[in-house]
């Protein structure tokens, strides 16, 4: 398997602490079935000060640890963009890296409001030719609230990643019935764990993929796999039509709504 949500570098963010600590994140994620991690450290505009080179090389003595320890991991270069008004310009100097040196590029919202500019800059950034993959919709206080706001940006061409640790629950109540949700009205497109340490955010995906297939069915999860399959390879990966979802209001507003019928 793929993961290709990852702060497994060590010492670059807020991820990995030193060496010591990825590799243990390396044994686990092969204990979980992975084989592939892209490595995804936070791009905050002004924050990340590392140049391709140094990133590489950062990349290629993980990798070096990795078989020296026999841990059968591969690590493949990759950020998690945080959106902003320069991201087109960033991507057109090629001063931000895509995810494994491909067309997909992995951006991150604000956990609260998301900014006005956002489907401007998503549309600028797919007329450059590269397909946005939306990091962790599920953490977002605007798709918590209305996840049908991530079938619009779906419609509009963008793709949606969610994190294996918002499915167990790792992240919050809200996290998970938003995952819950957008699973089942076929909104996911990427899984990855998003994984900053050894210990809790660790890189698990197994029992993620148990509780997966309970909210829905095998195939959809099994092509959702595939996807990450394809997505390092640069491969194009087509995507359910999202369906609309439906808030369930519940008794106390259903029967709110009969008083004021009754009374009106
Ligand atoms: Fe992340």
């Amino acid at each position: 398997m793929v993961d290709l949500h990852s702060h497994i570098l060590p010492n670059i963010d807020d991820g990995s602490k030193n060496m010591e600590e990825t590799l243990k994140m390396g044994r686990i994620a092969e204990q979980e079935g992975f084989s592939k991690i892209i490595a995804t450290p936070h791009y905050i505009e002004g924050e990340f000060i590392l140049d391709r080179e140094q990133f590489l090389n950062i990349i290629k003595e993980v990798n070096e640890h990795f078989v020296k320890n026999a841990i059968n991991i591969e690590v493949l270069p990759g950020l998690e963009i945080y959106i902003s008004p320069d991201l087109p310009s960033k991507l057109k100097k090629e001063e931000i890296f895509t995810l494994n040196n491909t067309f997909y590029v992995l951006i991150e919202f604000p956990m609260g409001n998301i900014p006005i500019y956002t489907e401007d800059i998503l549309y600028e950034v797919r007329l450059l030719g590269y397909k946005p993959v939306i990091a962790h919709p599920e953490r977002y206080a605007k798709v918590i609230e209305e996840p049908d706001y991530l079938k619009g940006l779906i419609e509009q061409g963008n793709y949606v990643q969610v994190n294996s640790l918002s499915i167990i629950g790792i992240l919050g109540k809200e996290a998970k019935r938003t995952a819950e949700i957008l699973l089942k009205h076929r909104m996911v497109h990427f899984i990855g764990t998003d994984a900053h340490t050894s210990r809790i955010r660790s890189p698990r995906i197994k029992e993620a993929l148990e509780q997966m297939r309970q909210w829905a069915d095998n195939e959809y999860v099994e092509e959702i796999l595939n996807n990450g399959r394809a997505l390092i390879k640069g491969e194009k990966v087509d995507i359910p039509q999202p369906l609309t979802y439906k808030p369930d209001k519940g008794f106390l507003h259903n029967m709110r709504r009969f008083f004021k019928l009754k009374t009106s």
